[in-house]
């Protein structure tokens, strides 16, 4: 079944991408979750009219590992029609065999105005294989009017947010608001779980590894945060959230049908925007810490460009790559659509800095980011962030019935068995 299922997926992908035509124009295949594309569309013509040569951009299927299962196709027939690839923040290591290493054509003085941690993460066996285009961090999304309304104040603990979720709910409901639900986010068997539970965990003290490597994913606290959320389906998180990716999860808070929400940057401007249904009432917070002695974490995702191995055209895909990364266009994405930049000048620059939704709120401090393990799980990554979903989810759909040690400690045992012995990669 699962089989069927996945070449019906690869066909559609597959079909998406016949349009690409081979006109002998640069592609660069982009993201389209919110205002992504047409972002990028824009910043390709720029950057075309500017290096005198022709571009185009091709939008990519959205959801994290739908996109991975695409790119595969085009690297397992070293197509040529795709030169530049944006991937994920934890594709790195598993693309590094489809990859140009972008040294030759980037100096280390241009490395250095990324910011480091960005840098390293898309170094592999010191080859630099993408450049940073934008970071995400999780965050929580509130629903300013209905705090005052109710005087309840931001939540700092998870065990808050869900008391106040419960209590402005039931009162939203009584008042003829029948769809008002309490907290939404991204709960679908996919990539978007595997991030929000690694931000549950770390939010009560844990992780998927411990810093040596092993799985702890099945620790107590890992188990008391799991239950949290499965006792609250249904009752303050609907059902649906199973079925929620972020545009869905934006859809109910935009729509005005949730008090919370955990979502990236890019919502925020959305949410704002003049055709919002909220505009005007949406607040931004860290996510909440699990219990009084938890952390506050958001998970650090983001997106980079990176060049194919089998691009015809190397040197051109990599000024381009440099060229979208560059400062004109990360300010321009910056101040448009709210993205997060990803360079050191950007984020020092304050003027800059209170235009973009992330840093104007949070600053440019890194402490609270959590990353996931792709270089403990090196090229078994998506394996076993897929066994983290899956257990997640399915433990999710069972609610306040769900045994969420037995859950947890069944996932330890495939992560364990999953988890290569020789992680360490410079
Ligand atoms: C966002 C993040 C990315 C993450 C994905 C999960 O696109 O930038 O890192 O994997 O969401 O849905």
């Amino acid at each position: 079944m699962k089989n069927i299922f996945l070449s019906l997926v690869t066909l559609a992908l597959l079909s998406s991408t016949a349009a690409v035509a081979n006109d002998g124009s640069l592609k660069i295949m982009c993201g389209s979750v919110g205002k992504e594309f047409s972002l990028c569309m824009a910043g390709v013509k720029t950057c075309s009219q500017k290096l005198g040569f022709n571009a185009e951009a091709v939008p990519a299927v959205n959801g994290s590992n739908n996109r991975f299962s695409l790119y595969s196709q085009f690297f397992a027939g070293k197509s040529p029609d795709i030169s530049i690839f944006q991937i994920d923040v934890t594709w790195p290591a598993l693309l590094e065999s489809h990859l140009v290493d972008l040294r030759p054509y980037v100096s280390e003085a241009e490395t250095k105005e990324f910011i480091p941690l960005l840098i390293n993460n898309n170094t592999i066996n010191e080859k630099v294989l993408a450049l940073p285009w934008f970071i995400d961090v999780g965050i929580l999304y509130y629903r300013k009017d209905l705090l005052e309304k109710y005087n309840k104040p931001v939540p700092q603990t998870w065990e808050e947010l869900f008391d106040t979720a419960a209590y402005i709910q039931k009162a939203e409901r009584a008042a003829g608001n029948k769809n008002m639900w309490g907290y939404v986010f991204q709960g679908k068997a996919y990539e978007g779980l595997t991030v929000n539970a690694m931000e549950w965990l770390k939010s009560f003290g844990t992780n998927f590894y411990d810093a040596d490597g092993n799985v702890t994913v099945n620790s107590l606290k890992a188990k008391e945060a799991l239950k949290l959320f499965t006792s609250n389906i249904g009752k303050t998180i609907p059902i649906g959230v199973l079925n929620y990716a972020e545009e869905d999860s934006r859809g109910t808070f935009q729509s005005g049908n949730a008090v919370f929400m955990r979502n990236w940057p890019y919502s925020y401007n959305l949410a704002q925007a003049k055709n919002s249904q909220i505009k005007g009432k949406v607040g931004l917070s860290p996510l909440p810490k699990g219990g009084k002695t938890g952390n506050y974490a958001g998970a650090l995702g983001g997106w980079q460009l990176a060049v194919s191995k089998y691009a015809p055209d190397k040197k051109k895909a990599a000024a381009m790559v440099k060229c979208l990364t560059g400062y004109t266009e990360q300010k321009r994405r910056a101040i448009e659509g709210g993205y997060t930049p990803t360079r050191n000048a950007l984020h020092a620059d304050k003027s800059i800095a209170r235009k973009t939704t992330y840093l104007k709120y949070f600053g440019s401090n890194t402490d609270h980011f959590v990353q996931r393990p792709s270089r403990v799980t090196g090229r078994k990554y998506n394996q076993i962030s897929a066994a983290i979903w899956n257990a997640f989810h399915k433990a999710l759909s069972q609610g306040s019935k769900a045994n969420t040690s037995n859950a947890l400690d069944t996932l330890a045992k495939k992560m364990k068995n999953l988890t290569p012995k020789k992680q360490v990669r410079k």
